[in-house]
């Protein structure tokens, strides 16, 4: 079963997602993004669930990149399909109705360092490593990471990472911001838990809309983007969790979500 290689742990509000293929060093296949793909529409569905951790098993790596193996065998019109399933599944971490937080343990190359960009929050362990070596195989990122490390770190910064293909440490990473934070390696999945479970006590109504006006807005002009959280703002007066958040600070009691 492909779900072998994807591990789902629920702890109260938290599902962890490990990719659990450690001697390839996590490499992403086509069956880890369908298994993620459909990991995801349940976690969705699961009102338990308010955060997603996603993490890689073994000390080495988050995901050294799609899996080379599978490289080997694509021609042009293959090559586009694995591309797109790849933007898919990203996409769909990006646009996920909850905040998804990488927990990068090594390793966070190619393919892997794409999806890492496209979680929400990344927190590094301090041995983390971060690049885009694909044209040292001669190709170029094909799951968007081009146009995601460049709105991250700037163009300058990407194009440096990319065209040298040399992976940077974590302290670099967090120097020009691609990654949130570094925590030492032993302590990652537990400062992890912590943040998961900071954002878990807040109205996870509010989050998301947070998220899709940060997102969203960030494709706007500046106008269209302020407009579009006023219009975001009022509707969160429609929500239970609005009256419940004002309520409980008027009346000095703990919120209840
Ligand atoms: N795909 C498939 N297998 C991979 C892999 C990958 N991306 N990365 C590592 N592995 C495998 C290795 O082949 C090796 O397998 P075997 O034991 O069967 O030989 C195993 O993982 C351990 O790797 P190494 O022995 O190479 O470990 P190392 O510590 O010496 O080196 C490394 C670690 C520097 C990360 C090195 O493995 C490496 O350079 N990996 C490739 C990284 C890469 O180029 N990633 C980008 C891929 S392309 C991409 O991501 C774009 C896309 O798909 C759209």
């Amino acid at each position: 079963m492909p779900e072998t290689k994807l591990l789902l742990e629920k702890d109260g509000a938290i599902a962890t997602i490990t990719f659990n293929n450690p001697k390839a060093l996590n490499a992403l296949t086509v069956e880890i993004f369908e298994g993620l793909t459909r990991l995801l529409d349940d976690l969705e569905r699961d009102e338990d669930v308010r955060v997603v951790i996603l993490t890689g098993a073994g000390e080495k790596a988050f995901a050294a990149g799609g899996d080379i193996n599978h490289l080997a065998s694509l021609d042009p019109a293959s090559a586009r399909e694995f591309a797109l399933l790849g933007q898919r599944v990203i996409d769909q971490v990006e646009n996920f109705p909850k905040p998804v937080i990488a927990a990068i343990n090594g390793y966070c190359l190619g393919g892997g360092n794409e999806l890492a960009m496209g979680c929400d929050i990344r927190i590094a362990a301090d041995s983390a490593k971060f690049g885009q070596p694909e044209v040292k195989l001669g190709i170029i990122p094909g799951f968007a990471g081009a146009p995601r490390l460049s709105r991250l770190v700037g163009k300058g910064k990407a194009k440096e990472m990319i065209f040298t293909g040399e992976a940077i440490d974590a302290g670099e990473a967090l120097r020009i911001g691609l990654v949130n934070r570094v925590v030492a390696g032993e302590k990652l999945m537990e400062e992890t838990r912590a943040l998961a479970l900071k954002i878990c006590c807040n109205s996870s109504t509010a989050i998301r809309l947070a998220k899709e006006v940060i997102d969203n807005g960030l494709e706007m002009e500046f106008a269209h983007a302020a407009r579009y959280e006023a219009d975001l703002f009022a509707l969160c007066f429609t929500t239970a969790d609005c009256k419940e958040g004002i309520s409980a600070f008027l009346e000095k009691r703990p919120t209840k979500f």
